[in-house]
């Protein structure tokens, strides 16, 4: 099959071919103190000097901006937390829309650490944490789905040490999960598992 992305919703192709993608678990915080949490898998690190992240919170279907990027706009500040096997449930449940006043924090039963160089909080849970602080905002377009490229410098990291082997991340302890196409998501302990939106 031969596929022009411009004349078909590319969407189901680019993210069944493109996998598995890392999940970045991002926190920040909005202008009033509402700490908010949700998975981002268009993400990547691209460099260690500096140490760059990026994440895309793409518009919403009404093309408004989604709470996280308006918080790390506001602040220019944001945690990336590991998102592992033993938190898919956790991962997927803050995806949920809630409004820009209400934290998706409690709703998923997690509990928050303070933040080394950056005023946001991490995910206690997780066993890792990226502190970044935010180096460059890029828009593609103002239309509904628009992707917005976050580029942000990692200044601080934590890693729990039952994570590690030897001082290093031991991809056996830490278990990380990768985003597929669909409903489907990749364990890197036990393969493909599927997990539905929440609604
Ligand atoms: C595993 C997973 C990965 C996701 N990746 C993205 C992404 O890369 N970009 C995006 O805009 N939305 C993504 N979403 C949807 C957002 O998490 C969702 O729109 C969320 O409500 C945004 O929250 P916020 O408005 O609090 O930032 C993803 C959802 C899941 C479950």
């Amino acid at each position: 099959m031969e596929l022009d992305p411009r004349t078909l919703d590319p969407y189901p192709f680019l993210t069944g071919i493109v996998t598995p993608r890392p999940i970045a678990w991002v926190t920040s915080v909005s202008p009033a103190g509402v700490v908010n949490l949700a998975p981002y898998s268009f993400f990547n690190v691209f460099g260690d000097n500096p140490a760059l992240v990026v994440f895309s919170p793409n518009l919403k279907p009404d093309g408004t901006k989604k709470d996280t990027l308006l918080n790390v706009e506001a602040s220019g500040e944001f945690v990336v937390n590991a998102s592992v096997a033993r938190l898919a449930a956790a991962v997927n449940l803050t995806a949920k829309v809630l409004p820009h006043d209400e934290s998706e924090v409690p709703l998923a039963g997690l509990t928050l650490l303070p933040g080394v160089r950056v005023k946001v909080p991490r995910v206690a849970e997780a066993p890792a944490h990226l502190e970044c602080v935010v180096r460059e905002i890029k828009p593609y377009g103002t239309h509904p789905g628009a992707p917005t490229l976050v580029i942000g410098e990692v200044v601080w990291m934590h890693i729990d040490d039952a994570a590690l082997t030897n001082g290093l991340p031991d991809p056996h302890k830490l278990q990380t999960l990768g985003r597929m196409g669909g409903t489907f998501w990749c364990d890197t302990s036990r393969g493909l598992f599927e997990q539905a939106r929440p609604t």
